[in-house]
């Protein structure tokens, strides 16, 4: 049988005994942070075991797609040294919410096992929760399997939870004996870890919802959550013992080899296994990064080239294997052939980057494992396989493994640590510090100038370092000398261009790192290499600008001391060339009129049109003299002192400014707002933004005053007539008119009709009547039930189409709630009232589509 059918045969079964066939839900779990990547077909229902979400169906199945790598469940070492590990795979599952439980679960299971796929009964074995003689009661007793077939496992092995935290319960595995050739002994016995008995479907028993502290507490109603592994009972339908030998192993193996040409039975299985978690993780959406998901994804990507590189494959190949994949599993995935395009395209970007380097790293490790007297390789050997060579730990790791040897991962995660320390600007390399090893201080030259050349001293491409690059990525680079002022004191980095002989682009961003700059590029044209010399040319406008808004809040932070108090400390800034933003500290909201006094000030030192100063001092100095520094900074031995207005503002900063305060143009504050206790942030404009500003609020002033046909000083006062005037009317229609009717509908299929149920939040009858009115409009086979509920008193209305009043009737489902839950209630075929109390609305709601069922 081939992987296809048993998917379609497994979904088949379980549609034709009432489960919803649903789709395969994507890796990244919806709205759930607490987990990596989808693990466990149950993932999506998560919701659905807690009760808090609702679906129109009790029974579900599904085959879904799955990861492995990199989070509770991590399988990433082991694939290519087992064989049936894998960090992609297809989990084929049956789902019940509070429908069957351990009895119809078990004999669900063990029918589909031993009459659809007809399995020999004698090589099926079973395990239960230590605990659970119910289960073990079911197994033995109805379906009659002899005591010696039975084991009782632990929590580890028969307590299934999704993560740390989320639904969970004990679990019946059934295991498949692959026959005495192999190795390995029962379940739950030495040496059950074996290839001959293998685990195929595990049933478990949802029961329980697990919280941050580890407690349990029981969920709504007890639910069924299973899994079968569809690549596990592939081979065993195929009669092999390795999950690589299936029909869809062997071909993605088989068009590896074509690829590579030469053969390497392990890694051969490596590259199958992570061509399907890499191409479905893009498909996904997810790209290849330094942190998180992307992580995970470039560290699959990684091992599975380098397993390529090991068998002579030094030119990218990975990529070419996604045809093969798509035409494994576009049937019963279609997303991965809508978009192959991409997913070649980058997984093919990533082979091009990573073979850059690959082969420098492994001549290093290689010599290090040479030299090396003892069995484990040294963390710092480690790191900087990492750090420059991009080397994840895990590839390291499964190098070090095929010669039998291990990783200091203590002395490596002291170098990550120690890195992290030293790293300010760290997030900008999303977690990655770029390898600076002989690259000089940028001189800075921006002060003066906005043209001037340097000359390359590093290139990266990500992390990595590389010698030239040519095509329109973006690049880090870093030069003997720059006008561009790299990203500190909050302003921005500059933008602007660079261009040399062999090529030109754009300056996105500078950035520092240490004392070195990184500038962020693209190239438009050409390449640049290492040496070459490049025109470099700061975009004047926003320069401009930026400086502006930073002298403008020299100007603001010593504004705010004189008209607030000497307390106010500066506590962050952000400047760019759009606004300028200033946190600092004072104990309560800035009044308007402080503001307004603020704003004053500011605009009097610019009108003032004086100097700005700039003097180099020793900081002591410089401290001395009063000049303002921010707590906890550091600052050279050398400070740049920066002077405004006559001594107005003194400052030591390091950042671009105007070279008089005429230059700022105009200032204007546009928001005021607090950060955290005891912090206020205040943002504003200056320059042509500020005069933008200025001419906008006069023109939407213009249109205020047209309207209300009033001078521009009365628009304040006929605006509050109005508001008061509408307050005073929508008072007067809320008495007269009707209650807001507020809809949250369930839908739930009941024989040949649906029974919609809503809640409302009125307890007016005729409200309730008017919307089941409208709720049957045009529709049929619908029993409407609206519900209102206010403390335990609960009202409630039903109605019911034409079309099945016959089978049922409003006056029926109105007496049958009403008299389960202690009311009354009646009326009509098509509708009817009543009332009943509820202490818990949800209960309540659970159990009434059993109650309708009941009378259907
Ligand atoms: N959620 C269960 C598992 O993954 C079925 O094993």
């Amino acid at each position: 049988m081939l992987t296809s059918e048993l998917r379609a045969k497994f979904l088949d079964y379980f549609d034709k005994n009432d489960h919803e066939v649903v789709d395969s839900s994507p890796l990244i779990p919806a709205n759930d942070d607490t987990l990596l990547f989808t693990n466990a077909g149950m993932v999506q229902f998560k919701d659905v075991f807690l009760g808090s979400e609702k679906r129109p169906y009790k029974r579900a199945t599904t085959t879904q797609r799955c990861i492995r790598a990199g989070g509770k469940h991590n399988d990433l070492e082991n694939v290519g040294y087992t064989l049936r590990h894998h960090t992609f795979f297809e989990m084929l599952g049956n789902f019940s919410f509070g429908d069957y439980f351990k009895e119809e679960a078990i004999k669900l299971a063990w029918n589909f096992l031993t009459n659809e796929l007809n399995l020999d009964k004698e090589r099926l074995w079973i395990s239960v929760f230590r605990e659970d003689d119910e289960a073990a009661e079911i197994w033995s007793s109805i379906i009659g399997i002899g005591p010696e077939r039975i084991v009782r496992l632990d929590e580890e092995d028969n307590f299934w939870s999704m993560g740390e935290t989320g639904p969970c319960g004990p679990c019946s595995e059934i295991y498949y004996d692959h026959g005495e050739q192999y190795e390995g002994t029962p379940p739950g016995s030495p040496g059950d870890e074996g290839d001959r008995f293998v685990e195929i479907w595990n049933l478990v028993f949802m029961q329980f919802n697990r919280d941050a502290n580890g407690e349990l507490t029981p969920l709504p109603k007890p639910s069924v959550d299973t899994g079968m592994g569809l690549e596990r009972v592939a081979a065993v339908m195929q009669g092999v013992n390795s999950n690589y030998e299936t029909d869809l192993f062997r071909n993605l193996i088989k068009a590896s080899e074509e690829v590579i040409k030469s053969p390497g039975e392990a890694s051969h299985k490596v590259i199958a296994d992570h061509i399907r978690s890499v191409s479905f993780l893009i498909a996904d959406g997810i790209t290849p990064s330094n942190e998180g998901r992307g992580y995970v994804l470039r560290r699959i990507m990684r091992r599975g080239i380098r397993h390529g590189y090991k068998l002579g494959a030094k030119e990218p190949f990975l990529y070419s294997l996604v045809e093969s994949l798509v035409r494994e599993m576009e049937s019963a995935f279609p997303m991965l052939a809508s978009n192959q395009k991409q997913i070649e395209e980058i997984i093919h970007n990533e082979e091009k980057k990573f073979l850059e380097t690959l082969d420098k790293g492994i001549e290093i490790l290689e010599k290090e494992i040479s030299n090396m007297d003892s069995k484990v390789i040294p963390g710092d050997v480690v790191f900087k396989l990492h750090d420059t060579f991009g080397f994840p730990f895990d590839l390291t790791a499964d190098i070090a493994r095929e010669q039998d040897l291990k990783l200091d991962e203590a002395g490596f995660n002291k170098c990550m640590e120690e890195q992290v320390k030293n790293s300010k600007s760290a997030s900008k390399f999303k977690g990655t510090r770029l390898d600076l090893s002989s690259i000089d201080e940028t001189k800075f030259l921006g002060y003066d100038r906005l043209n001037a050349e340097g000359k390359i001293l590093g290139l990266w491409n990500d992390d990595l370092r590389v010698d030239s690059v040519s095509d329109d990525k973006e690049y880090f680079l870093a030069l003997d000398q720059t006008p561009f002022y790299a990203e500190s004191g909050g302003q921005v980095g500059d933008q602007g261009t660079f261009s040399c002989s062999s090529g030109s682009g754009q300056i996105l961003d500078c950035i520092k790192q240490g004392k070195i700059s990184l500038h962020t590029i693209k190239i438009d044209e050409g390449a640049v290499k290492l040496g070459d010399k490049l025109k470099l040319a700061v975009e004047p406008d926003k320069r401009a600008a930026a400086a502006s808004n930073h002298s403008a809040t020299h100007l603001m932070h010593a504004a705010l001391k004189h008209v607030l108090g000497s307390h106010v400390e500066q506590k962050g800034s952000l400047v760019d060339a759009s606004k300028l933003r200033f946190d600092f500290s004072h104990p309560k909201a800035v009044t308007k009129d402080e503001i307004k006094q603020i704003e004053l000030l500011v605009n009097q030192h610019t009108l003032n049109n004086a100097e700005v100063k700039t003097e180099l001092m020793k900081l002591d100095d410089a401290i001395a003299s009063g000049a303002e520094a921010m707590f906890g900074e550091k600052y050279d031995d050398e400070v740049r002192v920066l002077s405004m207005s006559d001594g107005f503002s003194v400052e030591l900063c390091g950042g671009t400014h105007v070279t008089r305060t005429g230059d700022i143009g105009m200032f204007i504050i546009l928001s005021e707002s607090s950060v955290s206790s005891g912090v206020r942030r205040i943002e504003a404009v200056t320059g042509s933004m500020a005069v933008e500003l200025a001419f906008e609020i006069r023109s939407q002033l213009q249109v205020v005053q047209g309207i209300l046909n009033v001078g521009a000083s009365q628009v304040g006062s006929k605006v509050e007539d109005l508001v008061k005037e509408n307050k005073s009317l929508k008072k007067g229609s809320k008495t007269s008119g009707k209650s807001k009717v507020d809809l949250k509908e369930i839908i739930h299929k009941i024989n040949n009709f649906d029974l919609v149920l809503i809640e409302a939040d009125t307890q007016n009858i005729q409200d309730l009547r008017q919307l089941v009115d409208s709720s049957k409009k045009g529709q049929s086979e619908r029993c409407i039930l609206i519900l209102s509920h206010q403390d335990s008193k609960v009202v409630m209305v039903c109605g019911v189409t034409d079309d099945i009043q016959e089978s049922l009737s409003a006056n029926d489902v109105i007496q049958a709630i009403a008299k389960a839950s202690n009311g009354k209630g009646g009326g009509r075929k098509d509708f009817a009232q009543g009332a009943c109390t509820a202490d818990n609305l949800e209960v309540f709601v659970n159990s009434i589509p059993d109650i309708v069922q009941s009378i259907a």
